[in-house]
């Protein structure tokens, strides 16, 4: 089973569809999780997984482990937030650290995809990637893919945007009278690279695992 998480708090925005089309292009059974809604806190370092690899917290982290320790293979779509991944994306990752006690790695060798949605487009020094795949390093996981889709910019919903010197919409258009169709950030199904990019990645994993 090939799993993919997003990591968005908004169950159908353009991460949840990034992740959903790598799922599509992969061969074989997959399976995927949001985590929006999700009550995920950051490990609080009780220690208790050292003893058996499982985390003692009880929120929605451990049914969520017990999937990707299953996987074959991860899929991560990580939002871009202050050029991090958004809090409840690394709250999972850090709970992971139930994973690496006395060698035992449970997510040792599994292929993994990070894909990171943003406004910001500037891949090879992406902060976001570079965070996760330390990430992957650490759990001794193998990174098979890592990119960035073009994301929603909350600036042009927000109803204060057209008039916010400090916004996107005025960093990507100046002042104007009213916001455009043609001045939105792209939607996922409007952007052929980044639906490029995930059937890339899924081709990648299904040789990796074939
Ligand atoms: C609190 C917050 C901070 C953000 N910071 C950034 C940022 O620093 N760079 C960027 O490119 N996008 C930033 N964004 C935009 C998000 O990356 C974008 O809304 C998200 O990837 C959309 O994914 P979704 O549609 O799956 O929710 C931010 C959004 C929020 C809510």
């Amino acid at each position: 089973m090939i799993l993919g998480i997003s990591g968005s708090p908004r169950p159908n925005g353009v991460t949840a569809h990034a992740v959903r089309k790598v799922l599509a292009a992969c061969d074989g059974a997959t399976e995927y999780i949001s985590l929006a809604g999700k009550h995920i806190g950051g490990c609080i370092s009780c220690l208790a997984c050292t003893k058996d690899n499982i985390c003692a917290v009880n929120d929605d982290f451990p049914a969520i482990a017990e999937k990707m320790v299953q996987a074959e293979a991860i899929i991560f779509g990580i939002p871009n937030y202050y050029d991090l991944p958004n809090g409840l994306s690394h709250c999972l990752l850090e709970r992971c650290f139930c994973f690496r006690h006395q060698s035992a790695f449970l997510l040792k060798d599994k292929p993994a995809v990070i894909l990171s949605t943003g406004y910001a487009a500037d891949e090879e020094n992406s902060q976001v990637l570079k965070v996760v795949e330390n990430f992957i390093v650490k759990n001794n996981m193998k990174t098979v893919s890592k990119f960035l889709i073009g994301a929603y910019s909350q600036c042009y919903s927000c109803k204060y945007g057209r008039t916010c010197v400090d916004g996107n919409i005025f960093k990507d258009n100046g002042i104007v009278d009213e916001v455009t169709p043609e001045m939105l950030p792209a939607k996922f199904n409007e952007q052929p690279d980044a639906i490029a990019k995930c059937e890339n990645a899924a081709q990648l994993l299904n040789k990796m695992l074939s």
